[in-house]
């Protein structure tokens, strides 16, 4: 019989952070309410600047969502109808999705088994049987940066434009630069659940070009470069002020809150090297400086029997992501088909992510390790 437990470790646990920084989260609320300036206007230039800054690029840009954010960098980029953009298929669904949207054509290729992200190894190849290929999105996936430098090699002999989708890594850093500054345009999100979450949605694009900078300025306006002129056609996507108020609030603890994450990584990393389970928990690789750990994912053998153990022991736990983008229905029309990805379909059916957020306690991730070898031990 299964038994409901008392402990209860959720995934990510908002009402905590909010309890946290209320103080000082409600104020800001109220300063753009009593401004009545809601779209775009101070705080979100401020947190532009910001984000700028942090993200060590010259330039950043506020929008409406982390879809929109990779949207108008591909506008940007002028990618259109018979482009293609070269990306992974294990990521979230926009990735892909924000190429459509504009009538190009995803092109994927595998990822490396270590990293979850894309295995540069692959690219020469998927580039030289793709010549329509524009540009190149890699996902710095889970809150850490894809190989950026052999991509770079890649990709600037022949022109191709690379779009860093850092939705889930803001402050994660490559050999010591920071994601969003290496490609030529860096996509964040502001879901709630990163690091960096709003009370809402928004989004940021980040570029040291000036002229792309301004060309994204336009684009989050409808194209707009003057007093009712249009010289583009963009679309609506603008950050509201009021979670540009709550991000530079969130945006002052972002260091500590990704420290501690950190710091939960390496407990689990240590409990789990001790156990004897088949469990594999994340290891960086060299180049990976800095991981903000926006999910600790392990791989693991029978993962619905371990999810299934885990929730009743109390643990929340998530599947980031149970079906490759290739194998969706809407992606049919691509051609792939089942077994072409073998490293991201094997991923798709091992991963599972742990609570990792800063709320998370020490004693709560020693709990979890025990469930975990529990499960494995009965
Ligand atoms: C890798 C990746 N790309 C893009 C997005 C899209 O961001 P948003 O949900 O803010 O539109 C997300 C967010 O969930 C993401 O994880």
């Amino acid at each position: 019989m299964n038994t409901v437990s008392e402990r209860q470790i959720p995934l990510l646990d908002l009402k905590a952070q909010h309890a946290m920084i209320r103080d000082e989260v409600i104020p800001a609320i109220m300063r753009v309410v009593d401004s009545q300036q809601f779209i775009l206007g101070n705080e979100v230039n401020q947190l532009e600047l910001e984000i700028a800054a942090y993200s060590s690029t010259n330039y950043a840009v506020g929008c409406a969502s982390g879809t929109d954010a990779l949207l108008l960098a591909l506008m940007a980029l002028d990618i259109r109808p018979g482009d293609e953009v070269l990306t992974v298929p294990f990521t979230f669904f926009a990735t892909a999705g924000a190429i459509c949207t504009l009538g190009a054509k995803p092109v994927f290729v595998d990822i490396e088994p270590a990293t979850f992200n894309m295995d540069m190894n692959r690219v020469e190849d998927a580039l030289k049987a793709n010549p329509r290929v524009r540009a190149v999105i890699p996902v710095h996936l889970f809150g850490a940066c894809a190989d950026m430098d052999a991509l770079e090699t890649l990709t600037r002999s022949r022109g191709i434009r690379v779009i860093e989708d850092a939705a889930q890594s803001i402050g994660a850093e490559y050999k010591g630069r920071r994601a969003g500054s290496i490609g030529d345009i860096g996509c964040f999100s502001f879901y709630p659940t990163k690091n960096l979450g709003g009370y809402g949605d928004g989004g940021m694009v980040t570029t040291n070009d000036k002229s792309l900078s301004d060309r994204l300025k336009a684009l989050r306006i409808h194209g707009r470069t003057g007093e009712y002129l249009h010289r583009w056609i963009g679309i609506n996507s603008r950050l509201d002020a009021l979670q540009a108020a709550v991000l530079r609030v969130k945006f002052r603890h972002l260091d500590s809150w990704s420290a501690r994450r950190q710091e939960n990584a390496d407990s689990y990393r240590r409990l789990l090297s001790r156990a004897e389970v088949p469990v594999f928990a994340p290891q960086p690789a060299a180049y990976q400086t800095r991981h903000i750990y926006n999910q600790f994912v392990i791989r693991c053998a029978n993962r619905d029997g371990l999810q299934a153990h885990l929730r009743e022991r109390g643990i929340g736990s998530e599947i980031y992501y149970p079906l490759c983008l290739h194998q969706q229905e809407c992606f049919a029309w691509l051609g792939y088909h089942a077994g072409d990805f073998p490293v991201s379909e094997k991923a798709a059916s091992e991963v599972l992510a742990l609570p990792v957020n800063p709320e998370v306690s020490a004693e709560d991730i020693e709990y979890v390790c025990e469930s975990i070898v529990a499960h494995y031990r009965r």
